[in-house]
């Protein structure tokens, strides 16, 4: 595993965790968009993996979902756990690369706007411990950036988000995650382009 992942991405979210919620409201509607789109069944045990300031974990809790987020950054949990108070959310300190459930717990396994901040190797095994957790039959939801097929709204989009996003983006929007989850034995049930093309909800079945 990448030895200066750790120390980068705990640096990374020192900094940006007092300022992450400024930027809620240009983001907020992609959460309930999510919710949405995804239509979980009720009662559904949801996971939200690297859930930040715990956003679109709220979002599934104010549908009445039980959820779980985890993260490894202890800054930006104690803002989850500071503004959001549902008893449908409980937050988790952990690393996505172990998550710390038993396989099939889970009827869904969400990521919202982290895989983008990982290297391939850890993004590998995240999307691995997702699948692992998920119950046979249960769901896998990718949220995170893509780019338009226009050429020039695709290179604004590329060198905007560049300017502020993590070193592991521009190898990320390179990568393609519908083979990423097919490959690894995933079947793609939806594929919705949302904020100008600019960020993808990608759904799939374990
Ligand atoms: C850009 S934030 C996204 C937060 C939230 N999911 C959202 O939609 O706003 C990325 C989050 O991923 C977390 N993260 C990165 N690597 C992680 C890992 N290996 N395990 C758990 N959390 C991780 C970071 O600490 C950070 O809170």
């Amino acid at each position: 595993m990448s030895e200066e992942y750790y120390p980068y991405v705990q640096n990374l979210f020192k900094r940006w965790a007092p300022l992450y919620n400024l930027m809620e409201p240009f983001i907020s509607q992609i959460r309930y968009h999510v919710v949405d789109i995804v239509k979980a069944p009720s009662g559904s045990l949801i996971l939200d993996v690297a859930t930040g300031t715990g956003k679109q974990a709220a979002a599934f809790g104010k549908k009445g979902y039980t959820v779980i987020g985890i993260d490894l950054s202890p800054d930006m949990l104690r803002i989850a756990k500071k503004t959001i108070s549902s008893s449908q959310v409980t937050f988790l300190s952990a690393d996505a690369t172990h998550i710390p459930f038993d396989n099939d717990f889970f009827d869904l396994c969400c990521i919202s706007l982290a895989l983008h901040d990982m290297p391939p190797e850890v993004r590998a095994k995240v999307l691995q411990e997702m699948i692992r957790v998920t119950k046979p039959k249960g769901r896998i939801v990718i949220i995170d950036y893509a780019l338009p097929e226009a050429s020039v709204k695709k290179f604004l989009i590329f060198h905007f988000v560049k300017l502020y996003e993590s070193k592991y983006y521009p190898g990320f929007i390179q990568s393609d995650v519908p083979k990423i989850l097919q490959d690894a034995g995933l079947k793609i049930h939806s594929d919705h382009r949302v904020t100008f093309s600019a960020v993808r909800v990608i759904q799939a079945i374990k």
